[in-house]
């Protein structure tokens, strides 16, 4: 199917890694010219996607980017505030009264102002494009689960993206989020990650613990999910074949939610 993407432009939030990495590869193959936004350069980097290092956890990161964009790619067509993650030393074991304020304020900062900072300063461009806004969510905004801040900050972003749609339709402009569940980064894979923490919490190692991950968090599939699958649906929902699809939460986890 051709996605009728050719010639489009897209920022991509924490786009040089991970699901945003594999965001800005799928819109590039389907002929986007991608800004992807990171702190740091990319290893790599193709021709339809440019790097811009920007922290997006500042207040002025997304003004920054904004303008750094639209001098690369003219007006802006799609925006994905991929941008998120959990804090590092996350255990299951963790009490509510142990996460303190700098805690929610750090998850907060990357998991919902970043979206609503980049989202303000894009908006005129993507009313203009009557353009796309995809905000990477996660099971955790439906799902009670730790980290609770992190659960909290993504059901904020749920919230925020239904009511920009609602507000946003009238100008052409569609609003979705995608709720990736356990998905193959580094989130999981690193040693140092949260799922290296969580592997030490529960005694095991980390090639043991991600085996056994499916059955522990009743994976229905029996796997995580691979960036490249979550890429695929977000360059559909951006795309002009899914003109009449806003507001609305798609999942991508393999079946963990249970709930119709
Ligand atoms: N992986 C999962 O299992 C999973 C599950 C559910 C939801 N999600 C959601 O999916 C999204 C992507 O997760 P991921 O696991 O693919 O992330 P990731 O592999 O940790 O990649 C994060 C990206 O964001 C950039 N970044 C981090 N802090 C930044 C900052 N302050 N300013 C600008 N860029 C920054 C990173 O590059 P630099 O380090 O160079 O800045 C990198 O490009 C997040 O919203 C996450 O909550 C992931």
């Amino acid at each position: 199917m051709d996605l009728e993407l050719e010639g489009r432009t897209a920022i991509v939030t924490g786009g040089t890694k991970g699901i945003g990495l594999a965001i800005s590869r799928a819109l590039a193959a389907e002929g986007v010219r991608v800004v992807a936004a990171a702190r740091t350069a990319p290893t790599e980097s193709g021709e339809a996607i440019t790097p811009v290092a920007v922290d997006l956890s500042t207040p002025d990161g997304g003004t920054e980017l904004v303008r750094r964009a639209t001098a690369e790619l003219g007006e802006i067509d799609i925006l994905v505030n991929n941008l998120g993650g959990v804090r590092s030393s996350v255990a299951h074991s963790e009490r509510f009264a142990d996460i303190d304020d700098a805690a929610w304020q750090r998850t907060i900062e990357l998991n919902l102002f970043s979206a609503v900072r980049v989202t303000r300063a894009a908006l005129p461009s993507l009313i203009r494009r009557r353009g796309v806004i995809v905000n990477i969510s996660s099971i955790g905004a439906r799902f009670a689960h730790p980290p609770v801040e992190y659960g909290a900050a993504k059901a904020a972003l749920n919230n925020v993206s239904k009511a920009l749609a609602e507000e946003l339709g009238p100008d052409g402009v569609r609003v979705v989020t995608v709720s990736p569940g356990p998905t193959r980064t580094r989130n999981w894979e690193d040693p140092d990650g949260m799922g290296g923490d969580l592997a030490r919490e529960a005694g095991t190692d980390l090639a043991t613990f991600l085996a056994e991950l499916p059955d522990r968090m009743g994976i229905t599939t029996g796997r995580l999910t691979d960036p490249a699958e979550t890429a695929a649906l977000v360059a559909f929902l951006a795309s002009p074949r899914a003109g009449n699809i806003t507001g609305t939460d798609y999942l991508v986890d393999g079946g963990v939610l249970k709930t119709v």
